[in-house]
């Protein structure tokens, strides 16, 4: 292995930090890296071709007051997979925020577990007042990477290839001043589409838009809701947006008091957008379903009159027995167990507008990825993670059928965590499971990382390919997979 250190960033946490997303397999990096010549164990199978690209908090600063995991600035690991080469890179993303702190040398913006007031100066997110770190999500979209922050906020674009800092999404300058975008924009590969939604404590509260294969604002619409809501995802068909109004979002009488304390109305029931992908206001058409709270979507599709709609559906009474250790609490939301988040379907009636639902899977899952050229489309696998209990750390990687519920599963040995794990196909017109699923691990054992290569459709047999990274990596979780010739 052949690696160079691009740069050694001085930051300011506490030396003997025991904050448990700061520390362990969190523990952030602040060294960048080239690596080339990377030592292969096994066999990367010469049809992989592409790039695998993983986002997640990387704090550089220490917090002001109490640090939440969804505080720490962006860092893109990406691994290039060209003609049985391997290289390895990792970055901060270059956001204004970051900048601005590491000229003054210490946090400007409060987080998550405090107030904005907290934030010596404005701020982005949906809640206002938080610093905008692009850690959320990555895509590609139009040969760039592009990175997210959850709460919305500028979108950054990253060369995927050298992680060279691009600047900002100039379509951005085209939507309403100030609210951002959301995490989780969609890539339609088929049609080079960007789709993309924002929200804001400001009404309508929420917008949705497309951006074409150029990377030009083709449409921008308001969703009106009924205040302020948190969604985080959402989803597409071939000719339909889906978009959500969940009954988990800032208590309204404590807002009026300035404070952001997340609740769940169950009584509200659950309420999904579907409209044209280019649709007018006046077209979005809503259905009711049973109270929930959704952090991913899987695919959706259509069928016949319906709209089929596949994600996580959480229910806490199915982890209502966990009882998390004290340092662990305030993080609850982030457990998966906690959470009871499985596989689960929705079908939306467009003739009748009914809504009929049901569940995929059994067992506690997320972070479901799939062959993204089946995206909007009728599909049947979804490569999803599993979590150690307690924690926002992947301890399992399975291929669930959504048709059968069968799961091929591998596990993680104890103490070493993957990352999101897309799957990355071998040809563009190819069967759906034909390919490999890719992740990087934080190994605490061994204090290592490396990137692991399974068979799509082989999972259980374990990795086919181990790559040992420059560094141990903190532990995280979006990624993405691009094919080479989508990103040249
Ligand atoms: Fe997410």
């Amino acid at each position: 292995m052949t690696s160079t250190l691009i740069a050694d960033h001085t930051g300011n946490l506490p030396a003997d930090d025991s904050h448990p997303y700061r520390s362990g397999p969190w523990q952030p990096n602040h060294r960048e890296y080239d690596a080339t010549d990377l030592a292969v164990e096994g066999e990367i199978p010469a049809a992989l071709s592409g790039v695998y690209l993983r986002n997640t908090e990387n704090p550089l600063l220490d917090a002001i007051g109490r640090y939440h995991p969804f505080d720490g600035d962006g860092m893109l690991h990406s691994i290039v997979f060209d003609n049985g080469r391997v290289q390895y890179r990792n970055r901060f993303v270059a956001t204004d925020g970051l900048q601005a702190e590491t000229e003054a040398g210490r946090p400007l913006w409060a987080g998550l577990m405090e107030r904005p007031e907290k934030s010596e100066r404005a701020g982005w997110g949906a809640r206002t007042g938080l610093k905008d770190s692009s850690s959320t999500d990555v895509v590609v979209h139009n040969g760039r990477a592009l990175t997210s922050f959850y709460q919305c906020g500028d979108l950054y674009e990253t060369d995927p290839l050298t992680l060279a800092p691009l600047g900002k999404a100039k379509w951005t300058e085209d939507i309403t001043p100030g609210w951002g975008v959301s995490a989780h924009t969609k890539v339609d590969e088929a049609t080079g589409e960007l789709l993309f939604f924002n929200y804001s404590k400001e009404a309508p509260y929420m917008h949705y838009g497309v951006v074409d294969a150029k990377g030009s604002l083709a449409h921008y619409v308001p969703v009106e809701l009924p205040g302020p809501r948190l969604p985080h995802d959402m989803a597409f068909t071939q000719r339909f947006a889906i978009l959500n109004d969940l009954p988990l979002f800032w208590d309204p009488d404590a807002l009026a008091k300035g404070a952001h304390a997340v609740r769940f109305f169950p009584k509200l029931g659950s309420r999904f957008a579907v409209l044209p992908r280019r649709g007018q206001p006046e077209e979005v058409r809503w259905f009711d379903a049973k109270p929930t709270y959704v952090l991913h979507w899987i695919n959706a599709f259509e069928d016949g009159d319906e709209v089929v709609l596949d994600g996580y559906r959480q229910d806490p009474s199915r982890g209502a027995h966990i009882k998390l250790p004290d340092a662990l609490k305030p993080f609850s939301m982030l457990d998966l167990q906690s959470v009871g988040a499985h596989a689960y379907r929705w079908r939306f009636n467009l003739k009748t507008g009914a809504t009929t639902e049901g569940q995929l899977s059994d067992g506690i899952s997320e972070f479901g990825m799939i062959n993204q050229q089946y995206a909007g489309r009728p599909y049947r696998y979804t490569w999803e993670v599993t979590a150690k209990p307690g924690w926002f750390l992947f301890d399992g990687l399975h291929r669930l059928d959504v048709e059968t519920g069968a799961r091929d599963s591998y596990r993680f040995p104890d103490g070493v965590y993957a990352s999101e794990s897309p799957m990355a196909p071998f040809a563009a017109d190819g069967e759906e499971s034909v390919g490999c699923v890719v992740t990087f691990t934080t190994d605490m054992n061994e204090d290592k990382s490396e990137c692991l290569v399974f068979a799509a459709d082989d999972v259980s047999a374990g990795p086919i390919a181990r790559i040992r990274l420059p560094q141990r990596i903190c532990s995280g979780t979006h990624a993405c997979w691009a094919p080479l010739d989508a990103v040249r």
